[in-house]
């Protein structure tokens, strides 16, 4: 072979890895790209890790924000966020395929992306204003499922700093609080910044003792929508609310004697599997035809639809393989089951400013308050 062939060869090698070499970075480009975006979606999280996430998937589905993306509130967009997500992403598909994550998977969430610019991206509490109102419709779980029905207005507000009001103050303000647990449910200390950058404090009396000022400057927080509102979107609803809605919306027959009663019966306390809770739910029949015969010929049409809506509650309250269940999540919006907004709230006392020794507001009115309606 003499020199010049030799040559071009060279060149010819040389040009065909540029070539492969050219299209593999193309490919890896597009494949990164695809890559990272079936990470984001709906189905990856949904599907892949079925197993883990099955309980947050299922009642994401029925929620307010089921067309929401998860990546949308839990990843976000911009280069930042997603090299923090995958990165930090990446352990959990490894425990996953090892097995060896926790039942029930821990909240909150540590790296969950910035509240302000997640919500803030559809919604603008600094923009309401005045009061909502809210109608909670339940039944009595007797033999007629008496109807009672509770109207309360809440006063939300809202606004910007210097005129921010009611519930929707505490982001038009800046509030800093000190957690003393992991799950953000014990609060000992509260600092209200001003315009001029002081603060205006609040202690728990009883916790004075862990609350250093060193402690206060390494781990306060500063609230924002996930501080009240955690179960935005992964609303685990008891059986108990869920049969009042389908009481409510007509999809359970509120005339079928003591069906709210036999509903709750089936499925409260959480069923050891999701067979059990349906074979509970499908021996409702054979009460109706042994206890109420005649009724049983005459409405056996909206009694197989109770059962079936009530196998559907059943699935989406039962989720042993996780450890979860109705009462497993923490809800801060309110303050009946959990803490909720009595974790400052008629707790912790003013220890700087003009009212030393006050408690934070309690005054159930300044909340809300009931409506009669006509
Ligand atoms: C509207 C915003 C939003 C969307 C959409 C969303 N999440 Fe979440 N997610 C949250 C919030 C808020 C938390 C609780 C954060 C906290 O308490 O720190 C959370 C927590 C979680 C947790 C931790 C366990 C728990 O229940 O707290 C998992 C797992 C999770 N989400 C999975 C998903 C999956 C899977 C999807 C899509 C199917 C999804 N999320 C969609 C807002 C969202
Ligand atoms: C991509 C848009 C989008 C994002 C992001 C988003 N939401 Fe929403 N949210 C909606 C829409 C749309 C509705 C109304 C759904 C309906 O009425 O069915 C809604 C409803 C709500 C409601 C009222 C629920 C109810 O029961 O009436 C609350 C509270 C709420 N969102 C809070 C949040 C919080 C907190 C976050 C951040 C974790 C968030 N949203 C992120 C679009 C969004
Ligand atoms: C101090 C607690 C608290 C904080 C902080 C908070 N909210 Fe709310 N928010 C509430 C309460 C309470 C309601 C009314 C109760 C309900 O909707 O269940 C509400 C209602 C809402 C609604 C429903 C309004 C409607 O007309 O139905 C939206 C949307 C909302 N908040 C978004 C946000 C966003 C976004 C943030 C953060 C920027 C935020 N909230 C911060 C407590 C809070
Ligand atoms: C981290 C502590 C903390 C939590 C949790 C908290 N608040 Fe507050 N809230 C405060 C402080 C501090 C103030 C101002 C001091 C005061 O009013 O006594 C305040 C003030 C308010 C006010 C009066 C605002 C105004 O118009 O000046 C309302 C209404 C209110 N909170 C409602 C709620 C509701 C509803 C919740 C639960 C969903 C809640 N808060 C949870 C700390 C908290
Ligand atoms: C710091 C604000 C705040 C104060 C003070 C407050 N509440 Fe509430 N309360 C709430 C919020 C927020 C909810 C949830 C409303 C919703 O989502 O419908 C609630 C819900 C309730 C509920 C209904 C629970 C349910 O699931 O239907 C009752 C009952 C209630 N409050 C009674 C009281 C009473 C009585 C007082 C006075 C001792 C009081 N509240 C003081 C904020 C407050």
């Amino acid at each position: 072979m003499n020199q010049a062939t030799a040559q071009r060869r060279h060149r010819e090698k040389l040009l065909f890895l540029m070539f492969a070499g050219a299209i593999g970075i193309v490919f890896l480009v597009y494949g990164g790209y695809q890559l990272i975006a079936f990470m984001d979606s709906t189905a990856f999280c949904g599907v892949l890790c079925h197993k883990v996430m099955y309980p947050e998937y299922t009642v994401y589905q029925v929620s307010p924000h089921s067309r929401v993306s998860c990546a949308e509130c839990h990843v976000g967009s911009g280069a930042d966020y997603l090299v923090r997500s995958k990165v930090t992403g990446i352990p959990l598909v490894f425990v996953t395929l090892a097995d060896t994550y926790d039942r029930p998977i821990p909240t909150p969430v540590e790296n969950l992306r910035p509240a302000r610019e997640t919500c803030e991206q559809c919604h603008r509490p600094e923009k309401f204003t005045g009061d909502i109102i809210r109608i909670h419709t339940t039944y009595l779980p007797d033999e007629k499922n008496t109807k009672k029905v509770d109207t309360r207005a809440l006063r939300v507000g809202g606004g910007e700093f210097a005129v921010a009001r009611d519930i929707h103050w505490h982001i038009g303000a800046k509030v800093w609080y000190l957690p003393l647990d992991k799950s953000r449910q014990e609060i000992g200390w509260v600092g209200v910044e001003g315009s001029n950058g002081q603060l205006i404090e609040y202690a728990d009396p009883k916790r004075t003792a862990e609350l250093t000022s060193q402690r206060i400057q390494d781990e306060k927080r500063l609230m924002d929508c996930m501080d009240c509102h955690n179960r935005a979107t992964h609303i685990f609803r008891s059986p108990e609310e869920l049969i009042d809605t389908a009481l409510t919306q007509g999809k359970i027959d509120s005339s079928l004697p003591f069906i709210k009663k036999l509903g709750l019966d089936a499925l409260d306390p959480p069923n050891s599997s999701l067979s059990e809770a349906i074979a509970k739910v499908e021996a409702i029949k054979s009460y109706y035809q042994a206890s109420y015969a005649q009724l049983y010929q005459e409405k056996k049409a909206a009694i197989d639809a109770a059962v079936v809506e009530l196998k559907e509650i059943a699935r989406l309250t039962t989720f042993p393989d996780m450890n979860v269940s109705w009462q497993t999540y923490r809800d801060n919006i309110s303050h009946q089951e959990s803490p909720g907004c009595f974790r400052c709230h008629g707790k912790l006392v003013e220890t700087t400013g003009v009212q030393t020794g006050k408690a934070i507001d309690a005054d159930c009115k300044s909340c809300h308050y009931s409506l009669a309606l006509p």
